[in-house]
């Protein structure tokens, strides 16, 4: 056997006196509660009680609890508290947790034990696995195991989310779970669900908010119904437990409340309402693939500005409570739709739910594999590594707010910042003769900029940017007026950052870039402004996002 050398021992005192600081980290974690509880609405914001009302800005990530084992997925990888404690590290401040009604309606299932559940279902692995990691869980009814999940939850903000009635991998057009008068969505069974569950978390600090019902949608989608049931419900869950914001979904998979325009929904409690809209990649026409990026991102924001994002323009809360992409990052798709959408969560600031923290599933009906891995999940089927952290990191960019009630101050005025959807990071600036870089939002110089000034500069200075010509990096300088010191932003997405310089005698348009290879900010010829579709735009999609200063 090897004799310990000095050098070894100094390594393995360090690993112990680590392991020790990150122990006492996570345990202060844990203890801690959700600050400033309950929440209400101030506009289209959501906000605390601290005086005056500080923005809480809702950064999620949806798990699933409503499939066939009615058990928070992931119990039979890793210890409950294990994987609750993945999630502050990876940036997010809240849980989506979903439930199907039959966990408090039906008597029958909610008071199988986890074992039952999944003996039912033939899944002796997973009990072992249960038995192994979360032996405390294995015989509580099904409900208690829930609320072990939320005590588990600690310090992070939870959104009960009622996701179906029967339990089972969430949903299709006909599966009867789809709108009210559905075989399985009596209205009054649901209400009388959602009052069970609001009754039950009422006095447990980190659920701030329930949504009332996932994805309406299928043949019997009406308004009438909708406006009806969707008031009758906020108000039980309200009357019963008073604290938790009610969030509501709109029609067609909860991508369409373009109706609130004309006729809002009327609720006898204020300040306490939130919408919400799901979007993907798919299920879009032509689609993400294979349309012109430029032109598809305009489409799909236009669409999305008429469906849903028009409401935070009335100052009316709106949450985007699903989105996700393959965080293989091998569908074109997706990846052009997340940096279409980053930039539009930044601009408009939203709070979100991303889909999804499951890494792989117990067993995913519809093709009933036992184990499926999720490639949308930011954990991997071990429920510990991330996925993908280079995506991770980019989504990381819209976790903290940009702005909102209670977070400017003097130092921090409102300003710009220049975001890069494709890399998560911001244009920042060194000094006047080092060319532009990215880097952290949080350390954004503030950026000026005025559509009808077409000047980009940088506040309390007299220094405004100028192109200089394709492949050349862009300077800061004092001379303002130049067409080369004019910047719009321009083709259909909007998101090119476009100047004019002087090339051979004639002025040529350029778009603001990234230069990988020395990492620095460029201008070059502006690409796929024209309907030309097999063309990658997103190098060069920039937007400029009212900040009052990253890191708030
Ligand atoms: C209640 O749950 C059990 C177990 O999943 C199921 O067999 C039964 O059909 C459910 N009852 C109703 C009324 O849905
Ligand atoms: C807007 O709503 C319509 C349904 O009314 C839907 O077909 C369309 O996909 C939605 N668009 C977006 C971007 O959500
Ligand atoms: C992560 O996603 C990027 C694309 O954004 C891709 O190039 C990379 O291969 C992915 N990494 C893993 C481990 O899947």
């Amino acid at each position: 056997m090897a004799r310990f050398s000095c050098t070894k021992i100094i390594i393995i005192l360090f690993y112990v006196l680590l392991f020790l600081l990150l122990s006492c980290t996570t345990l202060q974690n844990t203890k801690t509660k959700v600050k400033a509880f309950p929440f209400h609405t101030n506009g289209r914001w959501i906000v605390d009680e601290e005086e005056g009302g500080k923005r809480v800005k809702l950064a999620c990530l949806s798990w699933m609890a409503h499939g066939l084992a009615v058990v928070a997925e992931g119990l039979s990888k890793q210890p409950l508290d294990s994987i609750t404690k993945r999630i502050r590290p990876m940036g997010f401040n809240c849980i989506r947790l979903t439930w199907p009604l039959e966990l408090v309606i039906n008597e029958s299932l909610a008071s199988l034990t986890v074992k039952e559940s999944f003996n039912r279902l033939g899944l002796f692995d997973d009990i072992n696995g249960i038995q192994a990691h979360n032996p405390s869980i294995l015989d509580l009814p099904l409900i208690n195991a829930f609320q072990a999940v939320v005590k588990s939850l600690g310090d992070k903000m939870v959104i009960l989310d009622n996701h179906c009635t029967k339990p089972s991998m969430c949903c299709s057009e006909t599966d009867q779970n789809g709108f009210f008068g559905d075989k399985y969505f009596d209205p009054h069974v649901w209400i009388k669900g959602l009052t069970k569950m609001a009754t039950m978390f009422n006095g447990v600090t980190n659920v701030v908010a329930m949504s009332l019902r996932n994805e309406p949608r299928g043949p019997r989608s009406n308004l009438k119904d909708w406006y009806r049931y969707m008031a009758e419900g906020a108000e039980a869950v309200h009357g019963a437990n008073p604290n938790v914001l009610v969030i509501i979904s709109g029609l067609v998979w909860d991508q369409d409340l373009s109706f609130l325009k004309n006729q809002p929904l009327k609720l006898s409690f204020n300040g306490k309402l939130v919408f919400e809209v799901h979007q993907y990649s798919y299920g879009k026409g032509p689609g993400w693939q294979i349309e012109n990026p430029n032109k598809m991102c305009a489409k799909i924001l236009g669409e999305a500005m008429r469906n849903s994002s028009f409401l935070l323009e009335q100052g009316r809360p709106v949450m985007l409570s699903e989105f996700g992409v393959n965080m293989k990052g091998t569908n074109l798709g997706d990846n052009r739709f997340l940096n279409c959408y980053l930039g539009m969560l930044a601009e408009l600031d939203m709070d979100w739910a991303l889909w999804t923290l499951v890494g792989s599933y117990y067993i995913r009906n519809g093709d009933f594999i036992v184990g499926a891995g999720e490639v949308y999940g930011v954990l991997n089927e071990d429920w510990i590594r991330v996925r993908n952290a280079s995506i991770l990191h980019k989504i990381s960019a819209v976790q903290l707010p940009f702005r909102g009630p209670g977070l400017s101050s003097k130092a921090n005025k409102q300003h710009k910042v220049i975001f890069h959807p494709l890399t998560g990071l911001c244009v920042l600036t060194k000094s006047t003769v080092d060319p532009l870089r990215l880097g952290p939002c949080s350390n954004s110089d503030h950026w000026q900029y005025k559509p009808q000034e077409t000047k980009l500069s940088i506040e309390g200075t007299l220094l405004c940017l100028k192109a200089y010509g394709e492949g050349k990096a862009p300077k800061l300088g004092r001379e303002c007026s130049s067409p080369n010191s004019t910047w719009k932003m321009v083709s259909d997405s909007k998101m090119h950052l476009s100047s004019r310089v002087n090339k051979n005698g004639s002025s040529v348009r350029v778009c603001l870039d990234v230069d990988t290879t020395n990492n620095i900010i460029v201008t070059n010829t502006c690409k796929c402004l024209t309907t030309h579709k097999s063309c990658d735009a997103e190098s060069q999609w920039f937007k400029l996002v009212d900040s009052v200063g990253g890191g708030v």
